[in-house]
């Protein structure tokens, strides 16, 4: 006899799922990393010291099931429907998760949904985010158990530099060296000093040149040598301030910083250019507020939008003051925040 197996049977046959959700914190930094010493590995040429911002975060599910016949990348923007992404930005999810899934001897096919709780496209990059999000809920759902610095160096593995740091909370520097070695540490929980990014969005357009070919250009500017020959004391001087809670050591690095970067980005072949002309008024702006008294210091990352850094009590009025300049399309506050972590 011939056993006949209905196939709606079939499809009601429980797969074996394993899923868990994590949220990571974007992050700003106050010493930038700017070119790599290894693309493949993503690492990086300089330290780097960010503040994990509490109030921009990703959110992050990975399920694995024996059902899925390949990998699917969903991600949605607050109050927008999740859409699925294809291109560049899948393949980079997929290596990772190919990547976590060859270390565990992994084979089922995975579901990935991931939610920005800030407005996307709005000239934030949400890689840092996303990146740290995705590797620990991967790692979580696969049942892996790793240390905080296993997992930042495993997140740096994936190519957004910037999200190793995003696995910790508070002040983190990620440390230059070899694929071992080279991971985040927290220098100082973010109850240690609350600092404030209030960010000023002056143009929501997309990019024209990813951070990734930014970082590939870097050392053909002529400047790139001098830039990091200077980044040893501004690195100390950071990790003294830091150390101090002295916003005014702290703020006077900033934004030479943030423009040692841009010199080295416009000055590549061929130049890439980040900031706008509004980025510079702004800058302007903040210079003449501290000396008014509000304390208040520009950063820009790969990007034309100002990160205003200030004390948290600060916070509210600097937003106020940048609400009313008309080349400022939107204002963002946060604070600093805790790292990565399962919800
Ligand atoms: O995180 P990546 O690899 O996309 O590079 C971004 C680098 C900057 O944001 C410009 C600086 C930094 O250290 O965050």
């Amino acid at each position: 006899m011939v056993l006949q197996v209905k196939s709606d049977y079939i499809h009601m046959q429980p797969s074996t799922l394993a899923s868990a959700t994590a949220q990571a914190p974007s992050n700003i930094a106050f010493v930038k990393y700017w070119g790599k010493t290894d693309h493949d590995l993503t690492l990086p040429q300089n330290p780097s010291i960010s503040m994990s911002l509490d109030s921009l975060y990703t959110t992050t599910t990975v399920t694995f099931s024996d059902s899925y016949t390949q990998d699917e990348v969903w991600i949605a923007a607050p109050n927008e429907p999740s859409q699925q992404v294809t291109g560049t930005k899948a393949t980079r999810v997929i290596q990772q998760l190919d990547r976590i899934r060859q270390l565990n001897s992994e084979s089922r096919r995975a579901k990935v949904e991931s939610v920005n709780n800030f407005p996307s496209g709005v000239g934030i990059a949400s890689s840092a985010s996303a990146f740290a999000a995705l590797t620990l809920a991967t790692t979580t759902a696969l049942n892996m158990t790793l240390t905080p610095t296993e997992l930042s160096r495993l997140t740096r593995l994936g190519g957004s530099g910037s999200a190793t740091r995003s696995i910790f909370g508070g002040y983190v520097e990620w440390l230059t060296g070899d694929d071992q070695s080279s991971v985040a540490q927290q220098l100082f929980p973010e109850s240690y000093w609350q600092l404030s990014d209030v960010i000023a969005i002056i143009s929501t357009a997309e990019k024209k040149v990813s951070s990734l070919e930014g970082h590939e250009l870097a050392e053909t500017s002529p400047f790139y040598q001098t830039r990091l020959t200077d980044l040893p004391r501004r690195l100390k001087v950071v990790r003294h301030a830091l150390e101090q809670r002295d916003i005014t050591l702290l703020g006077a690095e900033l934004e030479p910083e943030a423009l040692s970067l841009h010199t080295v980005a416009m000055t590549c072949v061929p130049p890439v250019f980040y900031p706008m002309t509004e980025t510079f008024w702004l800058l302007d702006e903040l210079r003449a507020w501290s000396k008014e008294g509000v304390e208040v210091y520009g950063t820009m990352d790969a990007g034309p939008n100002v990160h205003c850094i200030c004390q948290k009590s600060d916070a509210e009025k600097i937003k106020e003051k940048l609400n009313q300049l008309p080349y400022v399309q939107q204002v963002l506050v946060a604070h600093a925040g805790g790292g990565a972590r399962i919800v």
